[in-house]
């Protein structure tokens, strides 16, 4: 019976009734992100105030450190100035060895007072981190907050709640860091995994191997990037390190730092050759993907990497240090005679094996210091020592066998928990992958996969989000994946399966967007941002000077608000029931409001001119003949600042604008990005579509109807026109072409094929404009 929660306090309100007692309820669902285990409404209320006092027992470093984190946030999220005192008070922090497990607490709310106990630190922190949610209920600021009599008691479904942050691709600062260490504690994630090596950059200084970092935290942005002779990087000292690490356990996250090996490894390369394979002198790699350097995995590589891990573990006390190994293309090993010579006489069969003989060499050493050696799921492949867990990316898969198996495994499957998968296909996104994981397909994602036997359940830790950085280059862009994504993260890692839901979520979810808002954290706001779409085709709107738009928002959430007079929409403007039939030219604006008339994103607007109709921007185009654009890059690979982004496919530089109503137009005006092709694509190159060039920079190919590979002729393209791509070396990044379009019926699919060398650059189309015949 106690263990019921507030979304269910009806049932419980039966149960009792049935029994013939009167039960108190919640006025409604209690804004909580993760839900917890269990909630019990009690009777009465307290009222917190400014000045209100938060009492820890002498001594307890610990529940200090809860009260002021607890502090801080309920300043920032609600303006109320609580304070701490070691005397009596009315909210109290205390030890309960009685509550089992180090995370667990409960938090007691009655007429006089706020009581929070657990027997661990962690525990403490999460019942303060649960208050402060309690006390920010709404929007209201500065002003007393009654939090109804409730008992909550609460502990996590799963043990790592995880954070991956790429520093490599992008450095980002360790100010940067610490914003989204403080509001990963205010969700309860609990580990924070820093990917610290890889081809791009070597972030973590290594006292013994100076030159790691002298020259491997810097790169020369690739060609279309940057200023000539400019370098991107930096790096982490280890006295910066120790005190992130500090801080962050103070609010109860455990660093995982990552040196991502044997492959990923040409930063290192770049820094000491002769910890290479085949003796080349790279540069700090600029591009994205995959490259072929190795470690050299012979005595000279391992005792470099256990020295390596000497200076790791000393800066980083966590049980889990994470060795990669993923995506290591084994070429160079295949082609030195010396590293076949290893293979042989260590008796291995292939390479795959020798990665996995590696791996080995290092778990031992981290056990012999009493540490754990985690990788991505690649360290199967040759057969992974008992001792090491895996972190499964490419799907389940590997997380199903290495549990099994009875290693223990972290769930971070892509594309679902990768946070550089766009969000949304909102032409406002920033860029990313374009592999759609909205708010709702990370809550839907359970870390208990299917396969994994019932006895093995135990050996799944929990869950993992990636936020990789080759298209997340400034902290705006960072937070935007992160949040709100990473609260429904929190949600599948914490609350108990039966407690999902992702209809009490969104409620929830909310007031913690308006907490994190208020601590000044970029959080996007795709999920519940409005979509606008044309019903039916643009052409026959065109056509008939009539216009059908239909208004949605990603989640299921709200009520729509729109004008038609260029007023902001607000709670009191008109709802929307249905699709708008509208003469084109007037201009909609609209946002979705929640019950309490709170806007739940940034007003959107959609133009229904004629000229903006017969207009497509980058995020409107698809891939030619059909396929998917999958990337969505910025102008230049380093940009620091926040600027427009591109779609593109790299294999194959063609876009359409699709049932374009070329019948109604009578030119058409192409704007057009030159991006860095900056993609090491290692056994993939030869994917890349060739479209040979006749001028030296090569050609836009502009065509009603696209040109198709292979044997499907269906598709008979007509000529519109053929453009000389500008020299690289000389034009700006940014520029248009124009031409005329012949007499043509109906929509055709437009399709601009760039015939540039694909060495470098790539091509995108920002925009494409046709201009309408006189009427
Ligand atoms: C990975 O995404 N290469 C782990």
């Amino acid at each position: 019976m106690a263990a019921c929660i507030a979304r269910d306090g009806r049932r419980v309100l039966t149960a009792l009734l049935l029994l013939g007692a009167a039960a108190p309820a919640l006025a409604g669902p209690l804004p909580l992100v993760p839900a917890p285990a269990s909630v019990v409404a009690g009777s009465a209320s307290f009222t917190v105030r400014d000045g209100t006092a938060i009492a820890t027992a002498h001594g307890d470093a610990a529940a200090e450190a809860a009260a002021r984190i607890l502090i801080t946030h309920v300043r920032t999220e609600r303006g109320l100035a609580l304070s701490q005192t070691s005397g009596a008070a009315p909210i109290t922090l205390v030890r309960d060895a009685a509550i089992a497990g180090d995370e667990a607490y409960r938090l007691t709310v009655t007429a006089t007072g706020i009581r929070i106990a657990a027997s661990g630190d962690r525990g403490l922190l999460y019942g303060a981190m649960t208050l402060a949610q309690l006390l920010s209920p709404d929007r209201a600021f500065g002003k007393p907050v009654k939090v109804d009599a409730v008992t909550i008691e609460d502990a996590p479904r799963f043990a790592w709640r995880g954070l991956m942050i790429d520093t490599t691709r992008h450095f980002i600062t360790l100010e940067a860091i610490r914003t989204i260490v403080d509001q990963m504690a205010s969700v309860k994630l609990n580990t924070l995994h820093l990917h610290l090596t890889d081809d791009q950059g070597w972030r973590f200084e290594v006292k013994r191997y100076p030159k790691l970092t002298d020259v491997g935290a810097w790169r020369t942005p690739p060609s279309s990037g940057g200023t000539p002779g400019a370098r991107v990087g930096g790096f982490y000292t280890q006295d910066e390190l120790k005190q992130l690490v500090a801080y962050a356990a103070e609010r109860g996250i455990t660093i995982v730092p990552e040196v991502d090996l044997p492959g990923h490894a040409q930063a290192l390369v770049a820094a000491y050759p002769e910890l290479g394979v085949l003796g080349d002198r790279p540069e700090v790699s600029p591009d994205w993907g995959i490259n072929p350097y190795l470690l050299n995995p012979g005595p000279k590589g391992v005792e470099f990497v256990k020295n390596v891990l000497d200076e790791l573990t000393a800066v980083f006390p966590g049980t889990y240090i994470h060795l990669g190994g993923d995506e290591a293309v084994k070429d160079q090993w295949e082609r030195s005679p010396e590293v076949q010579a290893q293979i042989k006489a260590l008796g291995l069969k292939n390479e795959n094996q020798l990665q996995s003989w590696l791996i080995e060499q290092f778990g031992n050493y981290l056990a012999s210091k009493g540490r754990r050696l985690i990788g991505w799921d690649e360290i199967l492949e040759g057969g992974v020592p008992a001792s090491a867990s895996v972190m499964s990316w490419r799907g389940e898969k590997g997380a199903i066998e290495a549990a099994n198996l009875g290693h223990d495994v972290v769930l971070s499957p892509a594309p679902t928990l990768y946070l550089d998968s766009l969000q949304s296909d909102r032409g406002d996104e920033p860029p990313g992958r374009i592999i759609i994981q909205s708010l709702e397909s990370v809550y839907r994602y359970d870390p208990m996969p299917a396969g994994i036997a019932g006895d093995k359940a135990k050996h799944v830790l929990g869950a993992q989000a990636n936020a990789w950085s080759e298209y997340l280059v400034t902290p705006y862009q960072v937070q935007h994946a992160m949040f709100p994504r990473a609260a429904a993260l929190a949600e599948i890692n914490w609350s108990p399966k039966d407690k999902r839901d992702f209809g009490g979520f969104l409620e929830r979810v909310g007031p913690q967007i308006e907490r994190w808002k208020r601590s000044g954290l970029e959080v996007a706001d795709s999920a519940f941002a409005v979509d606008f779409k044309v019903q039916g085709s643009r052409g026959d709107a065109l056509r008939a000077n009539k216009a059908l738009i239909a208004l949605s928002t990603q989640a299921p959430h709200g009520t729509i608000r729109y004008t038609l007079d260029g007023k902001e929409p607000t709670a009191r403007s008109k709802a929307y029931k249905g699709p708008l039939s509208l003469v084109p030219g007037v201009t909609v604006r609209a946002a979705a409001f929640d019950r309490a008339g709170n806007a739940l994103a940034a007003v959107r607007s959609f133009d229904t001119g004629r000229a903006a109709l017969l207009t497509r921007t980058a995020s409107e185009l698809t891939g030619c003949p059909s396929g998917a654009l999958w990337l969505r890059l910025p102008l230049t690979a380093d940009a620091t600042a926040n600027g427009p982004a591109y779609n593109v496919n790299v294999f194959d530089t063609c876009s359409v604008y699709p049932a374009a109503p070329v019948d109604v137009a009578s030119g058409f005006t192409i704007e057009v990005a030159r991006l860095p092709r900056n993609f090491g694509l290692a056994h993939d190159t030869g994917k890349v579509r060739r479209h040979y060039n006749v001028t030296p920079h090569g050609e836009l190919i502009v065509t009603a109807g696209c040109p198709v590979s292979g044997d499907d002729k269906a598709a008979k393209p007509t000529p519109l026109g053929t453009f000389p791509l500008p020299d690289p070396a000389t034009a700006p990044a940014r520029f248009r072409v124009t031409g005329t379009l012949p007499k043509l019926e109906g929509d055709r699919d437009l399709c601009f094929q760039f015939t540039s060398p694909i060495s470098d650059p790539l091509y995108a189309v920002e925009r494409a404009t046709l201009t309408e015949t006189a009427r």
